[in-house]
C-alpha cells in the first residue's frame, strides 16, 4: 500500500475530514476510482461492495517523511528489489565488496565468494535496481560494469544492477566463528573430504559473513531495506534458530537498531579481530496449512 494512503477500517465510522476526499478502490488498482464519498450520498450504503475498499488521502502535512538525506539524495527512478544469489553473481559481489570495505583485511576473497554462492547461494540476498544504459543523469555504481541484461530482455537492453547483498553461510555453533569464515581446500573436488570448515548444512546458525552497500549509496536505508527483507524470509521458514554476525564497535548500534543483541568480544581473529558478536533470534517455524 502507497505510505501517502492509509486505509480505514470497516468499524471506523468517523466521517471524512473536508481536506480528505474520499476515494474508493476496487480489488484492483486499475479500476479506481474516486469522487464524492459515497456513490449515493442519499444512502451512504449503496454501491459499496465487498470487494470495495474505502482510502482517504492523507493531507500533505501528514505523509510519510522520508529520512532528510534518503529523499534529497536518493534518485527518483530508484526501484529496489531482492532476491537470492547465484554464483552467476560472483562478479558483482566481489566489486561490491571491494568497494564498500576500504581495509582488504576485512574483505571476503573471490574464492570464498564463489564457495559460498555455489554451496547456499538461497543464504545470501542481493538489492538490485535496474538501470538503462547511457540513462541520463548517468548512473554511476562499482557493480554497474558486471550487471547483467534483465530476464526480459527489453529492446532498451535494461540491466540489473547489485546494489547491497548479504552473503551467509550456516554453522553448528550459535556465534560466528572462524571456522565458519573459512572454506575446505577440496570443496569443489567430487568427493570432498568431510570437514568442519565453512557451510555447515545441518548448523541452526547462519552466519552473515557480509553485509554491504555499495558505496554512494549507503546512508540512505538500503541496509535496512535489506536486513528487513532477510528477517522476512528467515523467520519462520524453519531454516535456521538464530542469524549471527561480527561488527566493529562502530557499527554495533546499527545492528543493535534492527533487533540484534550484542553479546560482547567475539573470539573470531578474522581480519585482525576486534569484533563484537551480534545474534538475532529468529521466530520458529510456523505451522503450515496441510493441503491433500
Ligand atoms: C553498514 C552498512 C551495511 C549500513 O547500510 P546503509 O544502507 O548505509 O545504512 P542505512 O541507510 O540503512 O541506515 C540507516 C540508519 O542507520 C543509521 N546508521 C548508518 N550507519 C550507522 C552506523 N555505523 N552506526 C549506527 N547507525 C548508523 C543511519 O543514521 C540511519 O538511522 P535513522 O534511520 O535513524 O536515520 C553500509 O553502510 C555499508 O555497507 N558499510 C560498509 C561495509 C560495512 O561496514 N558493513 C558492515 C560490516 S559489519
Amino acid at each position: 500500500m502507497p505510505r501517502d494512503l492509509f486505509q480505514q477500517q470497516p468499524q471506523d465510522k468517523s466521517p471524512p475530514s473536508p481536506s480528505a476526499p474520499t476515494m474508493f478502490l476496487s480489488e484492483s488498482p486499475n479500476n479506481m476510482s474516486s469522487g464524492p464519498s459515497s456513490p449515493d450520498p442519499a444512502n451512504p450504503e449503496k454501491g459499496t461492495t465487498e470487494q470495495q475498499r474505502q482510502f482517504v488521502i492523507v493531507p500533505p502535512d501528514q505523509w510519510f517523511q522520508a529520512h532528510p538525506r534518503s529523499s534529497s539524495l536518493l534518485p527518483a527512478n530508484l526501484h529496489p528489489y531482492v532476491r537470492p544469489l547465484t554464483v552467476s553473481d560472483v562478479e558483482s559481489c566481489v566489486a561490491l565488496e571491494n568497494a564498500a570495505f576500504e581495509d582488504p583485511n576485512e574483505r571476503a576473497s573471490r574464492e570464498k565468494f564463489i564457495y559460498r554462492l555455489t554451496k547456499c547461494g538461497e543464504l545470501c540476498l542481493g538489492l538490485f535496481t535496474t538501470v538503462t544504459p547511457n540513462s541520463n543523469p548517468p548512473f554511476s555504481s562499482p557493480t554497474l560494469a558486471s550487471a547483467r541484461v534483465i530476464e526480459t530482455g527489453r529492446p532498451s537492453g535494461d540491466v540489473s544492477v547489485l546494489l547491497a547483498h548479504i552473503i551467509a553461510v550456516k554453522t553448528t555453533s550459535h556465534v560466528v566463528t572462524d571456522e565458519s569464515m573459512d572454506l575446505p581446500r577440496d570443496w569443489d573436488a567430487v568427493n570432498p573430504t568431510p570437514s568442519p570448515l565453512g557451510h555447515q548444512e545441518r548448523g541452526r546458525t547462519i552466519v552473515l559473513h557480509s553485509v554491504a552497500v555499495a558505496p554512494g549509496f549507503q546512508g540512505k536505508g538500503l541496509g535496512q531495506v535489506l536486513m528487513r527483507a532477510y528477517f522476512g524470509l528467515m523467520n519462520g521458514a524453519g531454516i535456521a534458530e538464530r542469524l549471527a554476525l561480527i561488527a566493529h564497535d562502530h557499527k554495533v548500534s546499527w545492528y543493535e537498531k534492527l533487533g540484534f543483541t550484542n553479546n560482547g568480544k567475539s573470539a573470531a581473529q578474522f581480519g585482525g579481530g576486534g569484533w563484537y558478536d551480534l545474534v538475532y533470534d529468529l521466530q520458529p517455524a510456523e505451522k503450515r496449512a496441510r493441503y491433500g
